[in-house]
């Protein structure tokens, strides 16, 4: 299963290929333990200057495996999918992510810890956690109404309503909207070359800058929405709602 996330190298760029078309890139604990380990060995490796993370140019991913929620539900902070969120939080190189079609739960939140996003117009995000009986993650009940006001963030919040990379771009979750799913991993990768080009300690220092005033308060917050969706996996709401779409296979 490891397989399902490509590692290259090119250069200072180091990019994580989510791949596993015939499941819409939903990811396993094995994936995003795979994740996790690149994310720190990145932030140690002093030639690596940037993390591209992508699905390739058609999905970028469907979110956690629903069959995995089901028979391993998340318990405590220590297992992989903290660890993944915990590598990216803290990941001091600039990330950019290049994102295409479906773009669902944790595909959609951990867009918000990405330096860079660049999204084809047409692809679809979306978080629906409470239409699966379970709640925000990753930060995003603190980022998202910040960002985009507490009435919208409700929308996509509370309702799990989808919206396009062209809406993204425009309320500022995306830097950028393409026109192809091609055509956001050629800008990410232009990106990353501008990158290479500039001091990296004054990249890495004002990453930092932007980052720190929210820092303490959005990891009580990524704590405590952990909890609680560990807590709601193992509701009946969650568990119904979860084995539905299975069984609808
Ligand atoms: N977990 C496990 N399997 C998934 C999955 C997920 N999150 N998302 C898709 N798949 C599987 C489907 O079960 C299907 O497998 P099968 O061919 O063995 O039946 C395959 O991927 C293709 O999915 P399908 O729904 O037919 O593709 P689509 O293009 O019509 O729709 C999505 C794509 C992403 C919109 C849709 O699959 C979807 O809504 N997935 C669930 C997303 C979700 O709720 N994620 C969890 C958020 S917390």
């Amino acid at each position: 299963m490891s397989e399902s996330v490509v590692i290259e190298r090119e250069g200072s760029l180091l990019t994580l290929r989510v791949d596993r078309p015939e499941k819409k890139n939903a990811l396993t604990l094995a994936m995003y333990e795979r994740l996790a380990v690149a994310f720190e060995r990145a932030d140690e490796d002093s030639s690596i200057r940037a993390v591209l993370l992508t699905g390739g140019n058609e999905c970028f991913t469907s979110g956690n495996d629903i069959a995995d929620f089901l028979e391993q539900p998340l318990s405590g902070l220590d297992n992989p999918v903290f660890r993944f969120m915990r590598g990216l939080f803290n990941c001091s190189k600039p990330v950019i992510a290049a994102v295409a079609g479906p773009a669902v739960g944790i595909g959609t939140t951990l867009l918000l810890h990405c330096d860079f996003v660049y999204v084809s117009r047409d692809a679809r995000l979306k978080m629906p956690f409470v239409n699966l009986g379970l709640c925000p993650e990753f930060g995003s009940s603190l980022i998202l109404p910040r960002l985009i006001g507490h009435a919208k963030a409700s929308e996509l919040l509370l309702l799990g309503e989808s919206f396009s990379g062209e809406q993204a771009a425009a309320w500022g979750l995306a830097t950028a909207s393409v026109d192809s799913g091609q055509a956001a991993l050629d800008k990410a990768r232009e990106v990353a070359a501008r990158l290479d080009n500039l001091a990296v300690d004054a990249v890495r220092i004002s990453k930092q800058l932007m980052r720190a005033p929210e820092r303490e308060a959005l990891l009580k917050v990524i704590q405590h929405e952990g909890e609680l969706f560990a807590e709601r996996l193992r509701s009946p709401e969650a568990i119904a709602a979860l084995s539905g779409f299975i069984s609808k296979r």
